[in-house]
């Protein structure tokens, strides 16, 4: 059979079935019963982005399948190949989710099926950052369980996020491999439908970040090729179905990489590979794939992928705990006739010497020296170390400054995995990422309790009160500059941060001192200087130096924008903010909400609803997304009246950003524990009831001019 018609007959095969199905459900539960994926905002996200129709009901569904059919041509030209690939695809699509009828819940351990909106926000940064360089799909069953979990691994080394379809799940289950979004590697699946899952995951951030208007699939091809840097591994047999799929992935610019052979390959997107110990290399290069290299000299892997594994007390060989006993972690600045490149010390016992099981101290002061080192890098080279000591394979790191605590587990320790190695990590990473600032590095790792009590009370406290004050004395009004940053230009072509001292970026990663350094470190870099000496309007925060800026770095996209306003030229969002507010009419206020509530807001809409009607760079008045350290800050929609506006955030959200909130409220406006005026999921979710909750406590809000 020739490739054209391996596809056609492949998604012929599909289509039947799927016509099947719908038909069958439509029998069984009548045409008007709604069909949806959870989680999501994009209903059937696949063919919302395809077609711009959202599908309701099962009879719509049905509709949907006819506009398929129209996709369906017959000649033999690659377009009808690939049109054929992409009908496949949302057939697919009609076909999961119809196992989502009635709430039901498909998947069950270890595979996830379909991915929440909230999923893909979180792959937002470390996508742009490189930190996640590639998204392999693997499919199908590999030659042998050896084979299989060699190539998961070779790619989880690499930082890749890995998904799963089909008998390679069970390969890895058998092989006793951990997997899970923690560790990225996400089986989906066993069907091969499921593959849909990944490809929903790629159009949605075309939406999301990418500003695509659904129906456009020319602009969506093009995005998901430029953009999203995925790739297909799919195991020999190939049947029909398969390759009809791979032509889908084609399409959307994704190469596929086979071990079957007498396949017609073509040039840069289906390419037999029959060593699939090769996989791994033939897919970056055919996708164009740069893995940064960090090399250190540890008995353990080290790589972005195991920055979210878990280690449980029963696993864990040893711990170190500074809420029950006094660790710290530090860097300083020193002279550099004072330091030895590269000397790594250990004061005190070694992890050996240490009783399987127990609590211990640690502190450990990392010194720097440069011509170009500042005291206010200190801060943020300090708090990388959470990621650099978490991507050890084997090693769980939380919490910061002197409150750390870190676990290595059993099977790190028997490979060897000591103390001195948390030394390598830091002196390898420190001199990798800060190349420009720091030109020697020591480190001096403290496991004695004596010497960790003294310099945790006698040189780190002391150091993180010095910054404190630093922190606090600097303001929007303090300094001379702000920063712009474009990293998530990768992913959202027209968006720009500016970020100031009270106003951190909305992913919640970049703070004014971070940007400075990134700044320092790569002049040529994502953030850039913006001058502030032209305002045009203190009330919202306008400047002609920060418009400048904006249409310089958003290529003309934007003209002008506020730091303080949500209504009047507001800030635009690329995808991956923290938080969304948007304004809630009734009480005059606004309602926050944070990517990891799943749960309804007054505004009769969920995280994924609001953060739909924002993103991708575009400036959507009375809506904004913000980083959660922001709502506490006194620069929050000064020019709508500031948090007093806040009349609503999820119980969590409200928790952890109390203490700033209430110390703001009461500096601003004389108001104690403002946060208990404010409404939560606990006490209303319906605007009616929110308002009775307002009007009790007396809300400010409800007093104040309307916003719109
Ligand atoms: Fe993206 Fe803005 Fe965060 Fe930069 S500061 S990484 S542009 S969200
Ligand atoms: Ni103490
Ligand atoms: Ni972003």
């Amino acid at each position: 059979m020739t490739l054209f018609e391996t596809v056609f007959s492949g998604n012929d095969a599909v289509y039947g079935l799927t016509e099947g199905a719908i038909n069958a459900a439509i029998e069984q539960h009548g045409a008007d019963k709604a069909v949806s994926f959870p989680n999501t905002a994009y209903s059937l996200p696949c063919y919302y982005a395809v077609t711009g129709v959202k599908v309701n009901t099962l009879g719509e569904l049905k509709e949907a399948l006819g506009v398929v059919k129209t996709l369906m041509t017959r000649e033999m030209r690659t377009h009808d190949i690939f049109m054929s690939g992409v009908a496949t695809a949302l057939c697919a699509e009609f076909i999961e989710v119809l196992k989502y009828i009635d709430g039901a819940t498909p998947y069950e351990e270890p595979c996830y099926g379909h991915l929440a909106d909230a999923v893909i926000r979180e792959l937002g940064v470390p996508l742009v950052t490189g930190d996640i360089p590639g998204v392999a799909v693997i499919l199908g069953k590999a030659p042998t369980t050896e084979d299989a979990v060699a190539l998961v691994k070779s790619y989880q080394a690499q930082g890749i996020l890995v998904t799963l379809v089909g008998d390679v799940i069970d390969q890895l289950t058998e092989a006793g491999m951990k997997t899970g979004a923690n560790v990225r590697v996400i089986p989906l699946g066993k069907d091969v439908t499921s593959v849909i899952h990944v490809v929903s995951v790629a159009l949605r951030a075309a939406l999301i970040f990418g500003n695509i208007t659904p129906g456009d699939a020319g602009n969506l091809m093009k995005y998901t090729m430029e953009r999203v840097p995925a790739f297909v591994n799919a195991f020999a047999p190939l049947n029909d179905v398969i390759v009809a799929c791979g032509a889908g992935a084609i399409a959307l610019g994704f190469p596929v990489i086979t071990n079957q052979e007498g396949v017609s390959e073509v040039p840069k997107s289906l390419i037999v590979q029959t060593d699939v110990s090769k996989f791994n290399a033939t897919s970056l290069e055919a996708r164009d794939i740069k893995i940064k290299i960090t090399n250190i000299d540890i008995p353990v892997a080290f790589a972005s992928a195991f920055e979210g594994e878990i280690i449980r007390r029963g696993d864990m060989q040893v711990e170190f705990d500074g809420s029950r006993v006094d660790c710290a972690e530090l860097v300083q600045t020193v002279d550099a006739s004072e330091i030895e490149d590269h000397k790594i010390t250990v004061v005190g016992p070694e992890a050996d010497e240490m009783e399987l099981g127990s609590k211990n101290n640690i502190a450990y002061v990392v010194k720097v020296a440069g011509k170009n080192m500042q005291s206010d890098f200190e801060p943020v080279i300090e708090r990388k170390f959470h990621n650099y000591i978490n991507c050890i394979e084997g090693v769980y790191h939380t919490g910061q400054r002197d409150m750390q605590r870190i676990r290595i587990s059993k099977d790190a320790f028997n490979a060897g995995f000591r103390i001195k190695h948390i030394g390598e990590v830091l002196y390898a990473s420190v001199k990798n990422e800060f190349d420009a600032v720091v030109d020697k590095c020591e480190v001096v790792i403290y496991t004695d309790p004596a010497e960790c009590t003294r310099i945790r009370h006698e040189v780190a406290i002391p150091t993180f009160d010095k910054r404190d004050d630093r922190l606090k004395s600097l303001t929007d009004e303090s300094v001379d500059v702000y920063y712009s940053c474009i990293l998530c230009q990768a992913f959202s072509p027209s968006h720009v941060c500016v970020v100031t001292p009270e106003r951190l970026g909305l992913c919640g990663a970049v703070s004014w001192l971070d940007a400075k350094a990134t700044n320092e470190l790569d002049p040529n870099g994502p953030c850039q200087v913006i001058t502030k000496e032209r305002p045009i309007d203190e009330r919202i925060g306008e400047y002609e130096d920060v418009n400048e800026a904006v249409q310089k770095f958003s290529q003309g996209a934007l003209q002008d924008v506020s730091l303080y306003s949500i209504m009047e030229k507001p800030m635009t969002s690329c995808g991956c903010f923290e938080c969304i507010c948007g304004i809630e009419p009734f009480s005059n206020g606004v309602v926050i909400t944070n990517r990891e509530y799943a749960g309804m807001t007054p505004l009769g809409m969920t995280f994924p609803e609001l953060a739909s009607m924002t993103g991708g760079g575009v400036q959507t008045p009375g809506f904004m997304g913000h980083g959660k350290h922001f709502i506490g800050s006194k620069k929050f929609m000064k020019a709508e009246g500031g948090i007093e506006r806040i009349v609503w955030m999820p119980k969590e959200l409200k928790e952890t950003v109390a203490e700033r909130v209430n110390q703001t409220a009461k500096e601003l406006y004389g108001i104690d524990n403002f946060i208990d005026m404010v409404g939560d999921e606990t006490i209303a979710t319906d605007p009616e009831e929110l308002v009775a909750f307002l009007t009790e406590k007396n809300h400010p809000a409800l007093s104040m001019d309307p916003m719109m």
